[in-house]
């Protein structure tokens, strides 16, 4: 389902995420990792920067970070960031509305 005038697609209902437990969406062809944590809403790229495993989804919440289950790199929920401050993953505006989730993504633009 898609919000038409302000780019936001919607993937669930708020109430059909668990506490610190990532699920996995493809919104426009790119991989998104959601989380709750505290009942608020983040939405970061899916594939790790370091070796492009697609698991962030299924990392593991530590305060405000998510680590890739594969070798243990730490994100910043909010900015992406990882913990050393350097980039990290991308993150997409979340908007909810009553209970629903929706996501705003940006794709790279391709480059030739
Ligand atoms: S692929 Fe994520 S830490 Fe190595």
């Amino acid at each position: 389902m898609k919000s038409e005038e302000d780019g936001f697609t919607f993937i669930c209902l708020k109430s059909e995420l668990k506490e610190n437990i990532g699920r996995k969406f493809i919104v426009d062809e790119i991989e998104v990792a959601v989380f709750k944590r505290n009942d608020e809403i983040f939405a970061l790229s899916n594939i790790c920067p370091h070796q492009q495993t697609r698991l962030i989804y299924d990392g593991f919440v530590e305060d405000e970070f998510v680590v890739c289950p594969a070798h243990g790199w730490k994100f910043n929920l909010r900015t992406g960031k990882k913990d050393s401050g350097s980039n990290g993953l991308d993150t997409y505006p979340v908007m909810i509305v009553d209970n629903q989730i929706f996501v705003k993504v940006h794709p790279k633009k391709l480059r030739w």
